[in-house]
């Protein structure tokens, strides 16, 4: 079973499954809020559909930044006994982490940027970038929908994208 929490990891579970040969797997979501903003408390807002005891389960996240989401899912999923949990993302921000994580697959390691595209968004705009772009948040939050290209110094730059000759991405296909 692999499992994403909200739509954000899609595109990423997308590439995952067209890579793994085996017939034998299940895609499903969970969605978590937090109920009470900046207190780390969260509640499960969408659950998975199917029942993950006795299977081989992988939580696959978009990024991993303070570490708190993903020890909740692993809290929330552990408790239903699957045979074995692992986890697996995107994106990894160790420098950001408050609750320790071992990560057992990590695509790529990030410093402090904002990144979008590849699944990643701000107020749901920019998840469609084929690629990760590092973008200034704050003005993209002023500015809704401004091109990431173009908004601030240094935004805009492409991720790992072909050609960028640098840093941490998502791959662009
Ligand atoms: P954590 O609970 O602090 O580890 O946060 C994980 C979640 O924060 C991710 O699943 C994203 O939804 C969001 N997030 C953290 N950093 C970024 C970023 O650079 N771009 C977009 N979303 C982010």
């Amino acid at each position: 079973v692999s499992c994403g929490w909200r739509n954000g990891p899609a595109m990423f579970i997308g590439v995952l499954r067209r890579a793994i040969e085996d017939d034998d797997v299940t895609i499903d979501f969970i969605s978590i809020s937090r109920f009470v903003p900046d207190s780390g408390r969260v509640k499960i807002k969408h659950d998975l559909e199917c029942d993950i005891g006795g299977r081989d389960v992988v939580l696959v996240e978009d990024i991993v930044d303070t570490g708190l989401t993903l020890a909740y899912l692993l809290g929330q999923l552990s408790a239903r006994n699957p045979r074995r949990l692992s986890t697996c993302t995107m994106l990894d921000r160790p420098q950001r982490r408050i609750v320790p994580q071992e990560i057992d697959y990590r695509g790529f390691e990030l410093g402090t940027e904002y990144v979008l595209g590849y699944g990643l968004h701000v107020r749901d705009l920019y998840r469609n970038l084929p690629y990760g772009v590092a973008a200034d948040r704050d003005t993209l939050v002023s500015r809704p929908g401004a091109d990431v290209g173009r908004v601030s110094p240094g935004a805009g730059r492409a991720v790992g994208a072909p050609g960028s000759g640098e840093g941490p991405g998502c791959g662009g296909s």
